[in-house]
């Protein structure tokens, strides 16, 4: 018998990827599928940040990078940052990762182990508490409720918040349920987090460019006094359709970016030097490709709120961000997982089980819009059908 180590047994996983496994078996057997469980993208990645890519291959830049990215594309994200949200980052402190999640797994094995706390939004990202119970920290859940659009309470966070508490997980707009926080809800938790100088926060910012009806994004980098003790994620994986070339970054507090370099060096080296020149296209880059897709991903979400809410048992508040949502199911009479199979087995359209992302999704399913209007029209048909 193999001993494996005990921590092991304690590590989740994001289910979103099972179904696609399920989807892809049924599409196979010649059952046609309406893929609504997808969290990426339905578009392409625009064309001339491909070119840049094969162009850092043919200039001869295939071999290892520095392990933080290089100054480049630190430098241009820096940039990026500034014209966004009006910051000044030093390059030095951003460290870029291949996609999003290693900056997740990093920031939680920094603070997490047995005795201390982390809190993480639930229904959230499944990889927060997954990797929160792989390090032995106590995951603390906070409740995202539906009455508040599925934004966090700041009240909530901070009576939350004890002497074991090392880090607090943040993600506005927000997977899986597309809430986003209103400035003044930040304000308040920033205000609140002055009575708790020891405690970190991990503000997942990927969805900070997918807002929608005039609404802004608020990054927790815009909070001078939270400076030291801000992670700031974010990356190329939504706004430039980029998930599958594994490109993500974070900027950390000057005492742990060198930290988080060092945890690169001993997981990945760095990333494939050419998707990095291709990041360098995408910010610098015209970005009339990203706004038309946000521009389309609005349309969708008009379109799938509006159907969805004429669905019998179904409820939908109106995702502010991301290209999701998260309908309140429980008037169906199914549990979320119980509905997720129906809908896929028996009328062919794939989405994710509330509860995938935590207890507290359970009564709610997540739909992601990354599809066309035709085909998400199509879908709620055969919904309604199966469901009658
Ligand atoms: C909230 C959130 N953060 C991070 C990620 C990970 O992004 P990446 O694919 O860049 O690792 C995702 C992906 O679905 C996400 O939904």
């Amino acid at each position: 018998m193999l001993k494996l180590a005990e921590n092991l047994s304690r590590l989740g996983t994001e289910t979103a990827f099972e179904v696609l496994a399920r989807a892809a078996a049924l599409e196979a057997q010649g059952q046609s599928i309406i893929n609504l469980g997808i969290g990426q993208p339905d578009f392409k990645t625009p064309d001339h940040i491909v070119e840049a890519a094969i162009q850092a291959l043919r200039d001869g830049h295939h071999g290892y990078t520095p392990a933080n990215g290089i100054l480049p594309l630190r430098e241009a994200v820096a940039a990026d940052l500034h014209r966004r949200h009006g910051v000044e980052v030093n390059p030095d402190h951003v460290v870029v990762q291949p996609g999003g999640k290693p900056t997740m797994f990093f920031a939680i094995l920094m603070f997490g182990e047995p005795g201390a706390e982390i809190m993480y939004p639930d229904p959230g990202f499944p990889i927060y508490k997954s990797v929160i119970d792989y390090s032995g920290a106590k995951a603390v859940p906070i409740i995202l409720r539906e009455e508040n659009g599925f934004a966090f309470s700041a009240t909530e966070v901070l009576s939350q918040i004890t002497a074991k508490t090392r880090l607090i997980i943040l993600n506005s707009p927000a997977n899986p349920t597309g809430g986003a926080v209103a400035k003044a809800e930040w304000d308040k938790l920033v205000e609140g987090l002055g009575a708790h100088p020891n405690v970190a926060i991990l503000s997942d910012e990927i969805y900070s460019q997918m807002l929608y009806e005039g609404r802004e994004h608020v990054s927790l980098l815009q909070y001078g006094d939270l400076r030291d003790r801000v992670i700031m994620l974010d990356g190329w994986s939504k706004t430039y359709a980029m998930t599958g070339w594994r490109l993500g970054y974070a900027v950390w507090p000057e005492a742990l970016a060198e930290r988080a370099t060092r945890l690169a060096v001993n997981c990945h080296s760095c990333v494939n030097a050419p998707t990095q020149f291709a990041g360098i296209a995408a910010l610098e880059g015209p970005q009339d490709a990203a706004r038309d897709m946000v521009a389309a991903f609005d349309e969708r979400r008009r379109v799938i709120v509006s159907e969805l809410n004429q669905i019998a048992g179904f409820r939908c508040v109106d995702p502010g961000g991301a290209f999701y949502a998260f309908p309140n199911i429980e008037g169906t009479g199914f549990d979320a997982r119980t509905l997720q199979d129906k809908l896929l087995t028996e009328a062919g359209v794939a989405t994710v089980a509330g509860t995938s992302f935590g207890d507290y999704g359970e009564g709610y399913i997540r739909f992601s819009y990354a599809n066309s209007v035709d085909n998400i029209r199509d879908a709620i048909a055969r919904i309604k059908q199966c469901l009658q």
